[in-house]
């Protein structure tokens, strides 16, 4: 059975990856607007990736005999200044939540759950490859600049990025 704060501290990440979900919903909706495609589809398996991340803790909660309490998801903005705006902003959102998965591995330590140790090293992992993933494009958005035929290059290898559902654990 799961300890009553390691509980809370899933219950508080299933909540702030389905936020991310919904974040890059939004974003997806943004690059839309654009028409820019190969950036739709990156959003695409971002939302996907997102979706599993949260739905790996939610497994994992009944697995250990715990319970999934779900809150409202906060409204993400609908508005970037520039795709670089928008993945200046990504970027940030990840260290955030890179943030939040060393949180809950101070936790796990703290209560001695070394299964959640070992779970959620797979999310510290992940977070290494999220911000790598994205400081790749946004290193190529800051050489591109105001270069549209460049920019038309990226997106196109934008889409080419698939989904893999991860093997989470
Ligand atoms: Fe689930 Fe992008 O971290």
């Amino acid at each position: 059975m799961i300890n009553e704060k390691m509980e809370k501290a899933f219950n508080d990440q299933i909540n702030k990856e389905l936020y991310s979900e919904y974040l890059y919903l939004s974003m997806k909706a943004y690059f839309e607007r654009l028409n820019l495609k190969g950036f739709v589809n990156w959003m695409n398996v971002q939302i996907q990736e997102e979706h599993a991340h949260g739905m790996g803790m939610f497994d994992y909660l009944h697995q250990r005999g715990g319970k999934v309490v779900l809150e409202a998801i906060d409204k993400p903005k609908s508005d970037w200044t520039s795709p670089l705006n928008c993945f200046e902003e990504i970027l940030a959102h990840e260290e955030y939540v890179t943030s939040r998965i060393n949180a809950l591995l101070d936790v796990a330590e703290e209560t001695k759950d070394r299964a959640a140790t070992i779970f959620l090293n797979w999310y510290l992992k992940e977070q290494v490859e999220e911000e790598d993933s994205v400081g790749g494009v946004l290193a190529s958005l800051k050489l591109i600049g105001d270069d549209k035929k460049a920019l038309l290059m990226l997106d196109k290898e934008l889409a080419t990025r698939v989904f893999n559902p991860p093997v989470i654990g």
